[in-house]
C-alpha cells in the first residue's frame, strides 16, 4: 500500500481519494476545498496539509487542479525524481506536466468520472498505464492510449456524457408532459437506457450498431426515430462537437 497525495481536493479528488482509501492506501490532501478535505479527514482518516508537505510525504501524487490554476500552483512546488504522478487535468499537456513536475519522470494522464468510486468507470490512460491499473483495477478498467492525441479524443467522447444526459432530460421532460408524472417519466427514461446498456456486450466493435439495427427494422417506431435524428442533423452536430472539443485540446 502507498501514501497517495492529492494536489487539489475538489469534485474529482473526493471520489478518487475515497476509492483509494478503501483499497488500503493512506491519503494526504491539500486543504482547499476545506469542506471536502475536512470530510475526507473525518471519513477516511486523510491527512490534511499544505501542498509542499503533500508532495514531501507522498509516493504517488494525483494532480486534480483546474487547468487554468495548474501552472501557477505547481511551479511553486518541489517534486522528487521518484514521484509517480497521475494527472486528471484536461488540457494540461504532457510537455507542460513534465516541465512543471521536474525532476519526476513517471506520469500517467487519465479521465475519471465521479462514479469510479462505485466501480465500472473506464479510464483512458496515456503514459504509465500500469501505474494507473495498479491503483484502479479491477473495479475500473484502464484503457491504454498510445498517443496524447488519442487521450484527447477520449476526453471529447467523455464530454458526450453531459450531452447524452441533456438529450435524455429532453426525452424525460417530453414524457412527463404527456403523462403528468415527471418523477415516473424521469425514472422510466433513465432506467430504460441504463438497463439496456448494462446488459450489452461492451467488448466488441460494431455492437452498438448491431443493437440499433436489431431494434430499428423496417416499419418500426425505432427506425422512425433513428432516421428522424439522422435527417435532422443530430449525428452531424455530435461529430462537429467532438471535432471542436478535440481541436480545443490540441497542444
Ligand atoms: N469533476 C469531474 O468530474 C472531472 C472529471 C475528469 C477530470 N476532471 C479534471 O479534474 C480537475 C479538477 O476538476 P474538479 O471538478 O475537481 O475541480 P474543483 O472541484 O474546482 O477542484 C479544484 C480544487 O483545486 C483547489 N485549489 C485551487 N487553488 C488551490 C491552491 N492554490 N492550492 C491548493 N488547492 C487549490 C480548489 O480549492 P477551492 O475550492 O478552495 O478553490 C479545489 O479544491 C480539472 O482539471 C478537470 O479537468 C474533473
Amino acid at each position: 500500500m502507498s501514501v497517495i497525495g492529492f494536489i487539489g481536493t475538489g469534485h474529482i479528488a473526493n471520489p478518487l481519494a475515497r476509492f483509494l482509501a478503501a483499497k488500503g492506501h493512506h491519503i494526504v490532501v491539500t486543504e482547499r476545498s476545506t469542506s471536502v478535505s475536512a470530510a475526507l479527514k473525518a471519513d477516511i482518516g486523510a491527512t490534511v496539509t499544505d501542498p509542499q508537505t503533500v508532495l514531501d510525504t507522498s509516493e504517488i501524487v494525483f494532480l486534480c487542479l483546474r487547468p487554468h490554476q495548474a501552472a501557477e500552483i505547481l511551479k511553486t512546488l518541489s517534486f522528487r525524481a521518484d514521484h509517480r504522478i497521475v494527472s486528471v487535468m484536461a488540457a494540461v499537456p504532457e510537455a507542460q506536466l513534465k516541465s512543471l513536475c521536474a525532476p519526476a519522470t513517471t506520469f500517467v494522464q487519465t479521465i475519471p468520472l465521479g462514479y469510479l468510486q462505485q466501480g465500472g468507470c473506464p479510464m483512458a490512460a496515456y503514459g504509465d498505464d500500469r501505474l494507473l491499473a495498479g491503483l484502479m483495477e479491477p473495479e475500473n478498467p484502464v484503457i491504454k492510449t498510445s498517443t496524447e492525441a488519442a487521450l484527447n479524443a477520449h476526453f471529447a467522447v467523455c464530454a458526450m456524457v453531459p450531452g447524452i444526459l441533456d438529450l435524455l432530460a429532453t426525452g424525460a421532460d417530453w414524457l412527463g408532459q404527456q403523462t403528468g408524472d415527471e418523477a415516473a417519466a424521469e425514472f422510466y427514461t433513465t432506467q430504460l437506457i441504463a438497463g439496456f446498456l448494462s446488459t450489452m456486450d461492451k467488448g466488441r466493435a460494431g455492437r452498438l450498431a448491431a443493437e440499433r439495427d436489431a431494434l430499428a427494422t423496417e416499419g418500426t417506431l425505432s427506425l422512425q426515430m433513428t432516421q428522424t435524428l439522422q435527417q435532422g442533423g443530430a449525428h452531424d452536430a455530435l461529430r462537429d462537437a467532438l471535432t471542436a472539443i478535440g481541436k480545443r485540446l490540441e497542444t
